[in-house]
């Protein structure tokens, strides 16, 4: 963590459909036409990002990029690379921000890859878990965790109405563990503030949920 920080950094997760892309669209904007702070900046973000690393991952979810043979990289790979684009996204997109005094909320973080790559590894438990905490042991920590904690069933819902392809890990035994994963995210990152919101209802219920949790972090 960059001791000249002074903004704030705020991750949103959950499993596929949960909203955390809708969410971080709705937190940003509120926190814009409230002033945010002071008209410091504002800036809504995402992992995989958009940079060039993250362009490549993005490629594999969505199975454009595959290895001979037809099958996505392994997960020790898949953490390699999205560590790789953890790295490049701090520096070229969150610590600038932060640095000036605003605040960065990010659509998924390194929690995504502790979920994920470690219920994709098909070991399960705790040695998975720790050698992706390794991996990303120098990327900077949020302030705040907001995980969106909505069922499988009714997530599955939310992916099929989108009308889109599935992506990697979309299947509903995966999304089944890494519900159960992230009910327990604080266990598996002691350290860190994460804060479980119920994620059901319509997208102002779940705004005003996370807009509590952000204040109860920040301004109480
Ligand atoms: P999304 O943009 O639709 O959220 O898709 C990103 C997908 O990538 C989602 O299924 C979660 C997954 N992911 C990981 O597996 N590991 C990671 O570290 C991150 C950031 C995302």
């Amino acid at each position: 963590m960059s001791d000249a920080r002074t903004g704030r950094f705020v991750v949103l997760e959950g499993i596929d459909g949960a909203g955390t892309t809708t969410q971080t669209a709705r937190l940003a904007e509120r926190l814009r036409t409230d002033g945010g702070r002071g008209g410091s900046p504002v800036r809504a973000t995402r992992e995989p990002s958009d940079g060039p690393i993250g362009s490549l991952v993005r490629q594999v979810l969505t199975g454009r990029m595959v290895n001979p043979g037809g099958r996505a990289p392994g997960w020790t790979t898949m953490a390699l690379l999205f560590a790789a684009d953890r790295m490049d996204h701090v520096e070229s997109e969150i610590e600038p921000v932060l640095a000036a005094g605003g605040v960065v909320i990010s659509d998924r973080y390194d929690a995504s890859s502790l979920a994920y790559q470690s219920v994709s590894s098909g070991r399960g438990g705790e040695q998975a878990v720790e050698w992706i905490r390794q991996l990303n042991r120098h990327a900077l920590r949020p302030d705040l965790t907001v995980v969106l904690d909505l069922s499988p069933d009714l997530a599955a819902t939310r992916r099929e109405s989108r009308g889109e392809p599935a992506q990697l890990y979309e299947q509903n035994e995966v999304q089944r563990a890494l519900a159960a994963f992230y009910r327990d995210l604080a266990k598996h990152m002691p350290d860190d503030r994460i804060v479980v919101i119920d994620a059901t209802g319509s997208v102002d219920d779940v705004h005003r949920r996370v807009y509590d949790a952000y204040r109860a972090r920040f301004e109480s």
